[in-house]
């Protein structure tokens, strides 16, 4: 079983549409709830022919909070969020994927530009606070909103600017004021701090224009966009284990090998030649993370070590990513006899 289930203790209500679920983790999954700030968690939810999953930012930090949060903001006709807002309230238990995502920082000690529209201020506001408590470098926060009454997290920004003096700047761009975000204001803003990394979040027009002018000044950028997911991830893939031959597969032959790093252990296990490796490490019993299973939210992302694999496809990767070695296990098929990869680190 690879989901996790986590008891929602408190419901706050951020703004008029914005509501934040506070999250325990059921006993004996605590350990698989570890995450990075920016990190995701997938939400199983009801839909009209049976279950959908959705993908919402976790905003608490893994430095400073005991407990996860996730803020949710109402969309027309959006069917998780919607449910969530209309019906999700203290005491009920949620089915979970384990928290996963690339849109994290290297490093704690980094000084970092980080860009936020709307609901996009969650995985935001992760990694700004994990930074200010766990890390050295300071932080210039720019945060777009349609107006003052918008503003998610505006008591506790403004708290954290008073704690943190000169290392943390929040920058707010208010549409009832400036009107919308533009490419070049974007990018006056963003022009002293173009040795710093960025990170982007927020609805698809917005991190358009944020990426092309921050790349316009030479700056590495970090994205994190969400989608629906078209099928249900919480379902197990079927199919033989990796230690069992691949019925009616002739082409199968041999199993290549695979090593595997997670939660600081080790295992090596068979790779069925016809197998994806999400799904061989899955049916191997091991816990790697997964969301969309489509190649396109890179919650499966590992770094291979060692050996080489293909990926069938890949929406969600850069250059910069595949050359640091990254590889989305859900797409990835053997190319050698054996593949070393790790999740840690
Ligand atoms: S699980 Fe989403 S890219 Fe692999």
């Amino acid at each position: 079983m690879t989901s996790l289930k986590a008891r929602v203790v408190e419901v706050v209500r951020e703004t008029a549409d914005a509501h934040s679920l506070v999250l325990e983790p059921a006993e004996g999954d605590r350990g698989r709830f570890r995450y990075k700030p920016g990190q995701f968690l997938t939400v199983r939810v009801p839909a009209p022919d049976g279950w959908a999953a959705r993908c919402y930012s976790l905003c608490s930090s893994p430095v400073t909070d005991d407990r996860l949060k996730v803020t949710v903001k109402r969309v027309a006709d959006g069917l998780g969020s919607n449910w969530i807002c209309d019906n999700v309230t203290a005491g009920d238990v949620l089915e979970v994927l384990r928290p996963s995502g690339t849109f994290t920082p290297q490093s704690l000690d980094a000084d970092l530009l980080l860009l936020a529209g709307g609901s996009g201020i969650t995985p935001v506001m992760s990694i700004l606070k994990s930074c200010l408590a766990g890390g050295t470098g300071s932080v210039v926060l720019v945060y777009a909103n349609r107006d003052e009454r918008s503003v998610i997290f505006a008591s506790e920004l403004q708290a954290l600017a008073a704690e943190h003096g000169e290392r943390l700047t929040v920058v707010h761009w208010l549409e009832s004021v400036q009107g919308l975000p533009t490419e070049s204001g974007i990018r006056a803003l963003a022009r002293a701090h173009t040795d710093r990394e960025a990170f982007v979040c927020g609805p698809g027009a917005f991190m358009d224009l944020t990426t092309a002018a921050l790349t316009g000044l030479g700056m590495k950028v970090h994205v994190e966009r969400f989608f629906s997911l078209a099928a249900d991830p919480f379902e197990t893939p079927e199919g033989p284990g990796p230690d069992e031959p691949a019925d009616g597969d002739a082409d199968a032959g041999e199993p290549g090998e695979i090593e595997v790093e997670l939660d600081g252990e080790t295992r090596t296990l068979a790779w069925p030649r016809n197998q994806l490796l999400l799904d061989a490490l899955l049916r191997a019993g091991v816990d790697a993370p997964y969301s969309c299973r489509e190649g396109s939210c890179a919650a499966c992302a590992c770094v291979v070590l060692e050996g080489e694999a293909t990926m069938d496809a890949n929406t969600v990767l850069d250059e910069q990513d595949l050359a640091d070695g990254l590889v989305l296990a859900c797409q990835a098929r053997a190319v050698g006899d054996r593949l070393k990869i790790t999740y840690d680190g």
